[in-house]
């Protein structure tokens, strides 16, 4: 026993001792005193943290930790930074991290209720919020008893590793609900869905995963900034039709990953109602609009929708990963997997629920609960102040951008994902090329995208800590790249 203490203290030490590493980190990196990203080859970064001796001998402790720390964290990309507006994964609130530690602790992976009854509650509560939002739950939703017990028509949902597990989920309960036969006798070979090229490839994998073949894929119509086209789908779904196949589902984005655009899901709500398809919504990203009083519009119609992808490591702040796939019908989910494991599930009339059921993973992290301490450090209020200050951001990004004449945006941003271009340089490759010039000095990370065939600097303004001033200073160094480039 008092080996057990000593080592408790000791170690007790070493989560102190790096406590303090990861405060000073997150203050530098806030503070612009780090590079935002110095990107470094593997074998340079492999020395600099000397993976194979620590792998080998073992000995990381309270007094020599910081030998693999200090490099770990300096090479690490800097999210704090305010020139992180590249992808769309949160700068994590603190409530996510503290959540994180206790799980890193506690260690209840809860796909089965036994094994984490407090992170189980958490996650129901916290889906049926979700729930709310969409319109597919009344009532208090601290209600755990299924609706054949409490008579109400609430919809179901299950927190996953990540939103192409979602999408995967999603795809697979329609195709219960089309096929009913299809997990015993295989996905039937002339299904298909509808949805626009610029979904998620997430969705376009789960389409060969489940079996159906990348064939089974019609490209909706949309416009020439890749929104779908409601009233050209009847064409889709006809052609579709003479060439044999029976579409069964319709996909739109919420938003589109590389425009940050919605689709119209009201209006294909109308057309999927019309032919009775299941209509899927990916709002990985833009879910979290139904937040906000000032933006929710732009998720006009979800209430008529089947399911939702709903992502909490992109706009509500989690760590990742932590994502929702929910479902306006309890039913249509319980249908989507079936399993026989006499090791893990016992039936009915134990306490609880188990989330396992509905979900790809046999081991779940506690995603809830992440979720759960941000909401409960900020409230919901303060997530919708969040997103609309995001969002509100962007679009000032957006006039100061286009207000140049050496810039140009393509679009009005919907949400806070913004595309540009530099127009002081030719061609696609060119704005590639400014990118990674860009990249070089370290003060700012950004992505790209191909929009109709031209590629533009796209932002994911993730982080409450970019400004104007930011994006000011931001294309100035877009400039003197192009100049330093040009000779
Ligand atoms: C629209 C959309 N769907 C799905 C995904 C995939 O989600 P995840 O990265 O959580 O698997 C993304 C990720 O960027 C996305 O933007």
């Amino acid at each position: 026993m008092p080996d057990t203490n000593k080592r408790n203290a000791t170690n007790a030490t070493l989560a102190q001792h790096v406590l303090h590493a990861l405060e000073a980190y997150q203050n530098a990196s806030e503070q612009g005193k780090t590079p935002a990203l110095l990107q470094q080859e593997p074998e340079f970064l492999n020395r600099e943290m000397d993976l194979v001796k620590w792998i080998r001998d073992g000995g990381l402790d309270a007094r020599n930790y910081a030998e693999f720390l200090t490099p770990y964290l300096e090479h690490s990309q800097h999210m704090h930074h305010p020139g992180f507006i590249g992808h769309q994964v949160a700068v994590p609130h603190e409530g996510a991290a503290i959540a994180d530690m206790i799980h890193g602790v506690i260690n209840n992976p809860m796909a089965v209720y036994e094994m984490g009854p407090t992170a189980s509650v958490i996650e129901r509560v916290v889906v049926n919020w979700m729930l709310e939002k969409c319109g597919w739950f009344t009532g208090a939703i601290d209600d755990f008893s299924p609706n054949a017990a409490n008579g109400t028509k609430n919809g179901g949902g299950v927190l996953t590793h990540g939103g192409s597990l979602a999408n995967l989920t999603a795809l697979l309960a329609a195709r219960a609900h089309a096929a009913p036969n299809a997990w015993h006798e295989g996905t039937p070979n002339n299904l298909a869905i509808i949805a626009p090229a610029a979904t998620h490839y997430s969705l376009a994998r789960a389409v060969s995963i489940a079996g159906f073949g990348q064939n089974a894929i019609r490209y909706a119509p949309v416009n020439e900034l890749e929104v779908l086209q409601p009233k050209k789908l009847e064409q889709t779904f006809l052609q579709a039709q003479d060439e044999g196949q029976k579409v069964f589902m319709v996909s739109t984005n919420a938003c589109t990953t590389a425009t940050g655009l919605y689709d119209p899901i009201d209006e294909v709500a109308e057309f999927c109602e019309k032919h009775d398809l299941w209509l899927h919504v990916d709002g990985a990203h833009g879910g979290s609009a139904l937040l906000s009083d000032k933006e929710r519009h732009l998720m006009k119609g979800i209430s008529r929708a089947d399911s939702l992808t709903w992502d909490a490591h992109k706009m509500m702040r989690t760590s990742a990963l932590s994502a929702a796939i929910l479902f306006k019908d309890q039913k249509a989910m319980a249908g989507t997997f079936h399993q026989d494991a006499s090791y893990i599930f016992y039936g009915e009339d134990q306490i609880g629920f188990d989330a396992g059921l509905y979900a790809v993973e046999c081991t779940k992290s506690a995603l809830g609960a992440k979720l759960f301490w941000v909401l409960a450090m900020d409230g919901e209020k303060g997530m919708g102040d969040f997103i609309e200050k995001q969002y509100g951001d962007t679009r000032a990004f957006y006039e100061l951008i286009n207000a140049q004449d050496d810039f140009s945006c393509p679009y009005k941003p919907e949400a806070n994902i913004l595309c540009f271009k530099y127009e002081g340089v030719e061609g696609n490759d060119a704005q590639l090329a400014l990118r990674e010039k860009l990249l070089a000095q370290g003060n700012f990370y950004i992505t790209t995208a191909v929009i109709g065939g031209t590629r533009y600097l796209r932002l994911s303004v993730m982080n409450p800590l970019t400004t104007v001033e930011t994006i000011e200073k931001l294309l100035s160094e877009i400039r003197l790249c192009a100049n330093e480039a040009a000779g």
